[in-house]
């Protein structure tokens, strides 16, 4: 059976990734736009001022999008476009763009899938504390007002945050994405702190002021460890391994997840980080733990894991020559489907990949078009084990790919190629690859094409 009825085939891009236009229209500066001028921060000096001048090629690239068919499309608004001080005056050329956008995308038969925040945090409000001011919770609330007043009317469907693992681990702990601090655990606790309340807020807010009846998520890292069999022991211990701490890192599913869905910190977590671990407010669960309609998460990669004497996890090294992506990704296409399931057993809400997809070597051949034959591999591989997992009953709404277009990978710059379609930069040629093509019949038949021919039992 293909994938069911009501599957929504997306892919998905974020606003400083792809938009450029870094400094036209009266948008303000993002972290992202200071921290790019930082010299050694981003590879080559690359920056997302141009990227793939999608703030002035977005029909064009709507035109790509509905050539491939795409039922849904995730985009994310850069918060500083819109309101270039981070709060008070709108930037009305701003926010027209992203009115035009979504006009564009309904005109096409695209469903927008709205993420308010994705990473592009304005530097005003940086300069004021951001994260770590007691008041960036109500910063970002007041920002989804704007948002919601002029989408909601055609947009249904909203992620509040996308990886805060990454905005407040990486930006503010280990020190490699914007705004680059390596602050003590203790702020940077704070910080995710102070994000979890501002997505409690944001649904807040949505669900006050949507003007038609909002579906509200959010779009963490799925951290997936899974099991290298199928024995109920290396299952068990992949679980564990899945939700629980085995350092300080940000990088845990639980520790963003279980305030949102069970109104408390894991206590693995609370236990690792003891005094550095936040003063819970009496309110404070009850604002971040707002009902959500999904479960967003970004999915790439997963650990193998099995039961070790004790049962516990034990990591399982990957054999020589296991494949890898361009990015030195381990491809483990298991994730797709230990992942979901373990999140939906645990959280029971249901699950949207809002990424999942990979880097490739990619270039225009000889005969001018772009092969990515291992784009195509990961991504059968990946859909196929999504679909046991749906199969094994695990609530699968959608599937979006990383991404629509090759775009500005963070600190990797445009090394990185993750796009179905190919950007050439200088000339910003739009080329949609092999695997652009192919997710078109991925698309049309509803998934079935991905799936294994099924061998016919032969009549006695
Ligand atoms: C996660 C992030 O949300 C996205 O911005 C990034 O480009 C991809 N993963 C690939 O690293």
């Amino acid at each position: 059976m293909a994938f069911p009825e009501n599957f929504v085939w997306g892919a998905a891009a974020a606003s400083y990734q792809i938009e450029g236009a870094a400094f036209e229209d009266g948008k303000g500066w993002s972290v992202w736009d200071m921290f790019c001028r930082k010299e050694g921060a981003v590879w080559r000096g690359h920056t997302g001022d141009v990227a793939c001048d999608h703030y002035h090629r977005y029909q064009d690239d709507v035109a790509v999008m509905k050539k491939i068919g795409l039922q849904a499309y995730r985009l994310s608004i850069s918060w500083p476009r819109v309101l270039p001080e981070g709060r008070g005056e709108v930037n009305a050329k701003g926010l027209e763009f992203y009115d035009r956008l979504i006009d564009a995308l309904l005109a096409a038969e695209i469903t927008p899938y709205v993420t308010l925040f994705h990473w592009d945090y304005p530097y005003a409000l940086y300069l004021r504390g951001g994260w770590l001011h007691p008041n960036s919770s109500d910063w970002f609330a007041d920002y989804t007002r704007v948002i919601v007043d002029k989408l909601s009317d055609r947009v249904r469907n909203w992620m509040t945050l996308n990886e805060p693992q990454c905005f407040v681990g990486l930006g503010h702990q280990v020190g490699i994405h914007a705004p680059g601090l390596k602050l003590g655990w203790k702020d940077v606790l704070l910080a995710g702190h102070n994000a979890l309340l501002a997505h409690g807020k944001s649904v807040q807010a949505i669900r006050a002021a949507a003007k038609t009846p909002p579906l509200v998520g959010f779009a963490p890292v799925g951290t997936v460890a899974y099991p290298i069999s199928d024995s109920p022991a290396d299952v068990e211990a992949a679980r564990l391994a899945t939700f629980s701490f085995h350092e300080k890192t940000l990088f845990s599913n639980t520790w963003f997840a279980d305030p949102i869905f069970f109104k408390q910190y894991p206590t693995d977590g609370l236990a690792l980080f003891g005094a550095d671990v936040p003063e819970v407010g009496a309110d404070d669960m009850n604002i971040i733990a707002q009902p959500l309609d999904f479960y967003g998460v970004n999915i790439y990669q997963g650990m193998p894991v099995k039961a070790g004497d004790n049962g516990l996890p034990e990591v399982v090294p990957f054999d020589v020559g296991h494949p890898m992506t361009a990015f030195r990704w381990f491809v483990t296409p298991e994730c797709l489907y230990w992942g979901p399931r373990f999140l939906y057993e645990r959280y029971k809400t249901p699950v949207y990949i809002t990424e999942n997809g990979m880097s490739n070597i990619d270039w225009v051949s000889v005969d001018g078009e772009v092969h990515d034959p291992q784009r195509i591999d990961y991504t059968t591989r990946h859909l196929r084990t999504l679909h046991r997992a749906i199969e094994d009953g695990v609530d699968v709404r959608g599937y979006f790919h990383w991404s629509i277009l090759d775009n500005f990978e963070w600190g990797e710059g445009y090394k990185e190629r993750f796009g179905l379609v190919f950007v050439d930069y200088p000339t910003q040629q739009r080329i949609p690859k092999d695997s652009a093509k192919w997710y078109e019949h991925v698309i049309e038949s509803n998934g079935e094409s991905v799936l294994p021919a099924v061998t016919e039992t032969p009549v006695a």
